[in-house]
This record gives C-alpha cells, sequence and structure tokens, in this order.
C-alpha cells in the first residue's frame, strides 16, 4: 500500500520536473507509481518532507541521477518485436552493406536500451547476416538508467529471460553458468559500447546507419518526440534507418521521416 500522496501542487512541481529532465511525462493516472517511488526514496533517506526530496534531487546530480532511474520502466526482452529483427538482417543490413567503403563500419545506435537484451539482440542479428563480421559492426547502446546500464553490461540473464532466444543462438552466443543463468560471449560484448545518455539531452552520437529507439518515446509527449525525432534525423547517415516501438508513430508529427512497412515490420527511413 502506497502511504504517500502527493498534494496537487507537490505533484506538478515533481511532474514539471521530470518533464523538463527526461522527457518523460507523468499524469494523474500513473501518479500512483511517482508517488510509490517518490515514497521508497524519502524512506531510504530517511526525510519526511517531500519539499525536502525535491529540493535534494534538484540541487544535486547524483541524486536526480537516482531519481530519473528509478521512474523509469525498463521493460524489455531479446527479440522483442520479432519482425524487426527479421527486416534489419534481410533488407536494412545488406543494404547499407552496399553503401560501405572497405573497412568501413556500420553503426548501430540502440537508444533506450534497458538491461541489454535490445543490443545484444541487434549484434546477434548482425553476425546472423551473411557477408558480415565481428569488425564490420559498431553498436552503441545508450539509457538513463545506471542499474539497467550496470545489468547490461554484466550481460548475465536468468534462464526465463533468454526464452524468446532461438536455440541455436543460445549455444552460439552465450555460455551457461554453473548457476543456470546465462551470459553473453565476450566477442558479442565487446560489439557494443553502453554508455549513459539522457535523450532529454545533444548527444555525441553521429554518422548512424540505424537507431532503434523502442518503447521509450511512449513515455514522452508530442514536443520532446519531436524534438528527440528530429535529432535522429540529423545523426542518421543518409541512407539511415529507425525503429520505433511497435505501439509508437511519427503519424502527425510533422517529422521529415518517410514511413515504411516491409514484411510486417515499420521503419523510417530519410526521405
Ligand atoms: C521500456 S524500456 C525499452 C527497452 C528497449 N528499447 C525495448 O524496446 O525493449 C524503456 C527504456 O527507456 C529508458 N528511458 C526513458 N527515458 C529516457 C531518456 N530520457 N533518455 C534515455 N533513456 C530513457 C528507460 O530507462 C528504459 O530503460
Amino acid at each position: 500500500m502506497n502511504e504517500l500522496k502527493l498534494t496537487d501542487k507537490q505533484f506538478d512541481l515533481f511532474r514539471d520536473f521530470v518533464y523538463r529532465e527526461s522527457g518523460i511525462c507523468f499524469n494523474v493516472i500513473n501518479k500512483i507509481i511517482l508517488e510509490s517511488r517518490i515514497a521508497s526514496s524519502m524512506k531510504e533517506r530517511n526525510l519526511d518532507k517531500v519539499e525536502d526530496y525535491y529540493k535534494l534531487v534538484s540541487t544535486n546530480k547524483e541524486e536526480l541521477k537516482t531519481f530519473l532511474d528509478n521512474i523509469t520502466t525498463n521493460l524489455t526482452k531479446f527479440f522483442r518485436n520479432e519482425p524487426n529483427f527479421k527486416l534489419l538482417k534481410n533488407y536494412v543490413l545488406p543494404r547499407i552493406l552496399k553503401t560501405k567503403k572497405l573497412g568501413e563500419q556500420i553503426r548501430i545506435w540502440s537508444a533506450g536500451c534497458s538491461t541489454g537484451e535490445e543490443p545484444y539482440s541487434i549484434a546477434i542479428t548482425c553476425l546472423e547476416t551473411p557477408g558480415i563480421r565481428e569488425q564490420d559492426i559498431k553498436i552503441f547502446a545508450s539509457d538513463l538508467s545506471l542499474n539497467s546500464l550496470v545489468a547490461a553490461k554484466e550481460g548475465r540473464y536468468d534462464a526465463h529471460k533468454v526464452e524468446n532466444v532461438p536455440e541455436d543462438y543460445l549455444k552460439k552466443y552465450f555460455d551457461k553458468l554453473p548457476s543456470g543463468e546465462y551470459a553473453i560471449k565476450s566477442n558479442i560484448k565487446k560489439l557494443i559500447t553502453f554508455d549513459y545518455h539522457n535523450l532529454r539531452h545533444r548527444g555525441s552520437q553521429t554518422n548512424m546507419d540505424v537507431i532503434f529507439c523502442r518503447n521509450v518515446l511512449i513515455y514522452f509527449d508530442t514536443e520532446s518526440v519531436k524534438l528527440t525525432v528530429n535529432r535522429f534525423y540529423d545523426i542518421l547517415n543518409e541512407h539511415g534507418y529507425l525503429f520505433i516501438g511497435h505501439s509508437e508513430s511519427l503519424f502527425g508529427l510533422d517529422t521529415k521521416f518517410k514511413f515504411n512497412n516491409i514484411d510486417n515490420s515499420i521503419v523510417y527511413t530519410k526521405n
């Protein structure tokens, strides 16, 4: 049972703050989530007053990071929305490969990578694509949840987390540990650079061939989606591709991206 009830004023304060710092929108429907996360953080810090906690998170950068980490939803799974990975392998990567000069790498960004299942699925899909070798790929994976990033870098997953991974991939790309967990093999890990990045701010990413930003924009309002997606447009190469979540859409947003529905998968390209 959640003991903390934010007054309307307190809720507005936190809601506006979260939005400014992350682009994530809380509304009265998910207010209870915000209340429970604030309550547990206050308890851990022996704070009684909501205003004191607000002062802490709004003035201390480390506390802000922890707070944002606590309020994110990190649900993910391997090969989530499988048609995206089929399209990546059968359509996107072969086309990108043709644009590359000898020795030039394919650059892919998993933006909002959570605990790593998405970038590892991308890495495996790349290696399963004819003509692509380890040295041909560079994957960047970022999130604002530090806890998720630690788990992603670790790359160890309980057996139930790898249920979606085909048996032959499990044998090829994972080591089964005595604990029953599955660990991503080191040659896959080294294809990925994990980094903290808040999509609210401009990052250092450039010249991407593919961007995956799936099930992240759903927490943003229209303005933040537009800002984020326009940045993606600028950093994608001319022949670049953008994958967003199954339940997300750029419809009506007036972005320069072109909508494509190919083999049951939606992918956005530059005009
Ligand atoms: C539901 S998970 C999706 C993970 C993965 N992309 C997938 O589709 O399975 C959403 C992730 O987005 C991250 N996120 C939310 N807001 C963000 C922001 N402003 N900047 C970076 N990451 C953010 C969360 O921390 C969380 O890990």
